[in-house]
């Protein structure tokens, strides 16, 4: 078991013991490195100006540098990734092909930005050279600028994009992977103290053990800590203990198991939201919409499906599609393993059908028959990088001209995403007509009592319950010609 942190920073490798191992990465750069290029500003992971890159140690593959918000990423989940901030770019005393555009193409004004903007870029540059296709609008919808406008950082994209990858040149060594990769497989147990107190994370490396170590007095679970960053910067949360899931292997990936009963995506709780987009395309187009719209690049390389579940807002993105396609989630203790059905776990606000020394280990979704009719609806104040006012998840099947089943879930009406069952009920045996969505819509609006907020009203949240029954049946007449 090791007793200390040990990942790579721009290049040179780095111990850390003690209490700095519980500090954000962007407090650590600044405060502890006097590595001031690295902004802070919102500290929610909203901005991007705290944008970094972060590679994970992978054997036989070449690193890929993923951007990522420093300020709600904690320094003991970095043990074996290498790190590259903006301190950390120019080589020989020449700026990246990025920075150069920047200049070149006058994209900063007051400039706290314009180091998270060049974070990004730098990573899409690597990845286009790693052959990914790349939109630098959705690349960059996690940066925000409020001064000098998008154009010009636009044009510096497209400028810095015919250089040849800066990280490949920059970082050409790539020695510290084989370490990376045995450190990522070793279980660490840090200790050390932050304000005052004793702070320790379990970061183990089988299940066992992590089952074993959530029987003690309550160490709070981290995933992705996109949820959990925003509550420890804002003071709301302060868990002396953590059991970060981080290189348990069992709980990662993504596969699709074929059946007689159809095709069911089953999905590790790590499995983050950039790993399901890799797999949507192919096997779930419609959730694509949803998943490019979900947080910015920076939280979806590191935001997880499980911990979008455990946290159980009612307008947490995953979940209507989850509810209509009847998925399980399998839960286990160290005395073993449950299958709860979706709409089971959720008993009220935030309250779970989760005993206190049980996690989530898998999900399991049947997937869409190619006949089904599946929409997929989420409507916010702001297209990118917005919480949502209310979400919508329909699932149609069709016996020639009546409707054979309907599944409809919504997120935002009350304090759980739900079923619709009234709704659904009123669809089932009906003939495939605009009187049917309508009356539906009337009915799902009867069923909730939605409340007011600053995200929207409740008669603005009614009016969406009924109004989306009858924009699905639209879109699919207009879809069918
Ligand atoms: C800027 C920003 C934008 C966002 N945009 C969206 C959005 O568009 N849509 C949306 O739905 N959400 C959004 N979120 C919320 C968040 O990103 C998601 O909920 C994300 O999926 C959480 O995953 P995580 O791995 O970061 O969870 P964490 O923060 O690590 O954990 C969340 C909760 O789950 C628990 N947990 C995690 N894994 C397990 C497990 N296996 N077993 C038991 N408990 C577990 C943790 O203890 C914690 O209570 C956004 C957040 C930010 C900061
Ligand atoms: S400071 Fe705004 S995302 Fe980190
Ligand atoms: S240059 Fe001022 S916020 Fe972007």
């Amino acid at each position: 078991m090791r007793d200390h942190l040990i990942f790579w920073l721009n290049g040179v490798r780095r111990e850390v013991r003690g209490g700095d191992a519980f500090l954000m990465l962007s407090e650590y750069l600044r405060g502890r490195l006097g590595l001031a290029g690295t902004k802070i500003m919102c500290a929610e992971g909203d901005c991007g100006a705290c944008t970094v890159l972060v590679a994970e140690p992978r054997a036989g593959e070449r690193p890929r540098y993923l951007p990522i918000d420093s300020c709600i990423r904690f320094l003991f989940q970095l043990d074996g990734c290498h790190v590259v901030t903006v301190d950390g770019l120019a080589k020989d005393g020449s700026l990246a092909a990025v920075q150069q555009a920047m200049v070149d193409c006058h994209g900063s004004q007051c400039g706290f930005c314009t180091p998270g903007f060049v974070m990004a870029l730098v990573g899409g540059c690597h990845a286009m050279a790693q052959g990914q296709d790349l939109d630098w609008r959705k690349e960059l919808s996690g940066n925000l600028c409020r001064c000098t406008g998008y154009v010009s950082i636009f044009e510096a994209a497209e400028r810095a994009a015919t250089a040849p990858d800066w990280l490949a040149t920059r970082f050409a060594d790539d020695a510290w992977i084989h370490e990376g990769v045995r450190l990522r497989r070793e279980s660490l147990d840090l200790r050390g103290e932050q304000d005052g107190g004793p702070m320790r994370v379990s970061s183990p490396a089988s299940l066992a053990e992590a089952l074993e170590e959530r029987r003690g007095p309550e160490p709070r679970v981290v995933a992705g800590a996109t949820d959990l960053g925003v509550l420890w910067n804002k003071g709301i949360l302060r868990p002396r203990h953590w059991l970060d899931l981080a290189r348990i292997p069992t709980l990662q990936g993504l596969e699709i198991e074929e059946s007689a009963a159809g095709r069911t995506l089953v999905a590790g709780p790590l499995a983050t939201w950039t790993d399901c987009l890799a797999i949507c395309g192919a096997e779930c187009p419609e959730f694509v919409p949803i998943l490019e719209a979900f947080g910015g690049p920076q939280i979806r390389h590191v935001g997880t499906l499980g911990g979008n579940i455990i946290n159980g807002s009612p307008i947490a993105d995953s979940l209507p599609l989850l509810f209509t396609m009847e998925a399980t989630l399998e839960l286990a203790s160290a005395a073993g393993t449950r299958q709860v059905p979706i709409d089971e776990f959720y008993k009220g606000y935030k309250q779970l059908d989760l005993a206190a020394d049980e996690l989530l280990v898998r999900v399991r979704m049947p997937l869409p028959a190619p006949a089904d009719l599946l929409r997929l609806i989420k409507v916010s104040r702001r297209r990118d990088l917005d919480i949502s006012t209310f979400t919508a998840a329909i699932l149609i099947r069709r016996d020639a001209e009546r409707i054979a089943a309907a599944r409809i879930a919504y997120g935002g009406v009350g304090p759980t995403v739900m079923r619709m069952r009234a709704a659904e009920q009123a669809l089932v045996g009906r003939p495939f007509t605009e009187e049917t969505f309508r009356h539906a819509g009337e009915v799902a609006a009867g069923e909730i009592r939605p409340l007011t907020d600053v995200r929207g009203t409740a008669d603005y949240r009614l009016q969406l319950a009924r109004n989306v029954l009858l924009k699905c049946y639209h879109e699919q007449m207009v879809a069918a010609g």
